[in-house]
């Protein structure tokens, strides 16, 4: 896999949270400044500022209809803000997962000829599906899949880029606790061994904040962002999910009163909220 090389110097526009020190010092994959965006007349996003470091990653928390994946796509090139500014680094490469695919399920379109359209050849393709643990898949139809075997699949389709970037949007979507867990193991694996940066859309509260080294609580704007257990007692973030003291804060200091090896180090600094 590649390794995630240098870009043009860029200033920062966001604190870090606790991303890995190769990270914070790195130019980034990603700036984003004073990005708006309106849709039919409609402002859906304004004013966003947004960076994406190698190797760190970051998770977009909002409620429906917040511009998630507005931004994502903003982000990516596939739509073009209405001011504001995105720069991206020169190599940048993104492997991404759409929020939605349309595949005709009658279509006999097979797991091995989905991944196949990304050109890639069938060693790697295979390599792919083991890498994302389901290697006995790639004769199934892919309307065959399960839902967590599918998001594999489309996980696999996206590591075939080799990127330097996965984009996922709510790449969890209809998998059960467990398999989110899973799920976000394997994008911790796969940024431990690939370099690559990881910037994802969830709804999985409690999962995002162990599984995250920065959040993103979006809604038409960044209501507030930093390190996951900053975010996690900002009253933005607590109003925008209407949680009271049980809330997901509750769950995350209870799946925290142990230490992991991969915590890494502490941030170098805590961002207050913004409004
Ligand atoms: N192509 C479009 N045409 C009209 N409105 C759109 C279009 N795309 C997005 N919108 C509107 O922009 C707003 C933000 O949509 P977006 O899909 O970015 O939200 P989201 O945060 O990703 O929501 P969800 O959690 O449901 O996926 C919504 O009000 C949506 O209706
Ligand atoms: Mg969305």
């Amino acid at each position: 896999m590649t390794a995630p090389r240098s870009a043009a110097p860029s200033a920062p526009v966001n604190a870090p949270g606790r991303q890995p020190a190769a990270a914070r010092e790195s130019a980034p994959l990603i700036a984003a400044r004073g990005v708006c965006v309106r849709i039919e007349g409609r402002t859906v996003l304004r004013d966003v500022d947004l960076e994406i470091r190698p190797a760190e990653i970051v998770t977009i928390l909002g409620p429906n209809g917040s511009g998630k994946t507005t931004l994502l796509r903003a982000l990516i090139g596939a739509l073009t803000p209405d001011a504001g500014e995105i720069r991206r680094s020169p190599d940048l490469c993104v492997g991404h997962v759409p929020q939605r695919l349309s595949l005709d399920r009658t279509m006999p379109l097979t797991v091995d000829r989905f991944l196949a359209l990304s050109g890639a050849r069938r060693a790697a393709r295979q390599q792919a599906l083991e890498r994302v643990g389901i290697g006995g898949r790639a004769g199934a139809m892919m309307a065959a899949l399960s839902g967590g075997q599918f998001q594999r699949a489309l996980l696999a389709h996206a590591l075939l880029r080799r990127p330097n970037l996965f984009v996922l949007d709510e790449p969890t979507q209809g998998l059960d606790q467990p398999g989110v867990a899973a799920f976000y193991r394997l994008i911790e694996d796969l940024r431990r061994e690939t370099g690559a940066a990881v910037l994802m859309v969830s709804h999985d509260l409690h999962v995002v904040m162990s599984a995250s080294d920065r959040v993103i609580c979006l809604n038409g704007h960044v209501c507030c962002s930093g390190a996951p257990h900053v975010v996690a007692r900002a009253p933005e973030y607590r109003a925008l999910f209407g949680l009271g003291t049980q809330g997901a804060l509750a769950l995350y200091r209870h799946e925290h009163d142990h230490s992991h090896a991969h915590d890494g180090p502490a941030p170098a600094r805590e961002e207050a909220p913004r409004e």
